[in-house]
């Protein structure tokens, strides 16, 4: 079965809302019909910008996904400075990162968070992006696959097989996260192979062969192509370059350099 590609441009904390509406109207002149078509493209960035980008993909009839980075698992209540799935879902955002790496060791979200987190976003119907990876060290200690299995099932931790099925995992290496190192093609494919087997080991075929499993870190237009030409990497997590409108297209256009 074929997986459709995906290829979701992480903002982080980059741009105002002014400056989000410009890129994003700029990536849509960037693009063809034929590279929506081939890919489908999300972006994601910060929750001030969500609105506006939102009427701009929404009145010039944009096929881009709106993602958001982050939200909380709660439906409402007193926890101050953050964002419920349901006001994500109201503004029409369907994909939804989740786990990413800087979340984790930067603000300390645990796995259990990252499940609850999972759970409510696709309880809302929105998609998660559920980010996987190890750093240097735990990849030179040879525990790598243990580390990016371990999250990956702890992240899915309850879900029902269904609902695992509609899930995106992304695996980013920390080591290559902003660093400009990007994980060969071949240490990529064989970490988005083991996200697989894992997900086969416990969900069966079906699910293992519909989830579609990212690459991130340092992706560029230059190494795109040899990325996405891995049986197993379905799509890409970028940050640095889908900041540029003109980059990241060349990154969703990857299939004309292949
Ligand atoms: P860079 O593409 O800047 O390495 O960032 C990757 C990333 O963290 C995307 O979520």
């Amino acid at each position: 079965m074929a997986r459709m590609p995906i290829i979701s441009g992480n903002w982080k904390m980059h741009h105002n809302h002014l400056e989000a509406i410009q890129l994003v109207q700029k990536l849509s002149y960037e693009l063809k019909k034929e590279d929506i078509e081939a890919v489908e493209v999300t972006v994601h960035p910060p929750f001030t910008d969500l609105r506006s980008v939102q009427t701009v993909l929404d009145s010039d009839g944009i096929p881009i996904a709106l993602g958001a980075q982050h939200c909380h698992f709660e439906e409402k209540g007193a926890f101050t400075g953050e964002v419920a799935p349901s006001m994500l879902a109201k503004l029409m955002v369907t994909y939804v990162i989740t786990g990413h790496s800087e979340r984790r060791e930067i603000f300390g979200e645990t796995d259990e968070d990252v499940n609850k987190k999972v759970k409510a976003i696709l309880k809302h119907e929105m998609t998660p992006i559920l980010c996987c990876g190890e750093t240097l060290e735990e990849r030179e200690a040879g525990d790598a696959e243990t580390k990016v299995a371990g999250q990956v099932l702890a992240g899915l931790k309850g879900l029902s097989a269904d609902q695992v099925q509609t899930c995106v995992v992304a695996y980013e290496p920390i080591w290559a996260i902003g660093t400009g190192v990007t994980a060969t093609p071949q240490d990529a494919q064989e970490m988005c192979k083991h996200v697989r087997e894992t997900l086969r080991g416990k969900y069966g075929d079906t699910v293992a062969d519909a989830v579609r499993i990212q690459y991130g870190g340092s992706v560029k237009p230059g190494n795109a192509p040899d990325l996405m030409a891995q049986p197993d990497i379905d799509g890409a997590l970028v940050g640095g370059a889908s900041l540029d409108a003109v980059d990241f297209a060349r990154i969703i256009q990857y299939r004309l350099a292949i």
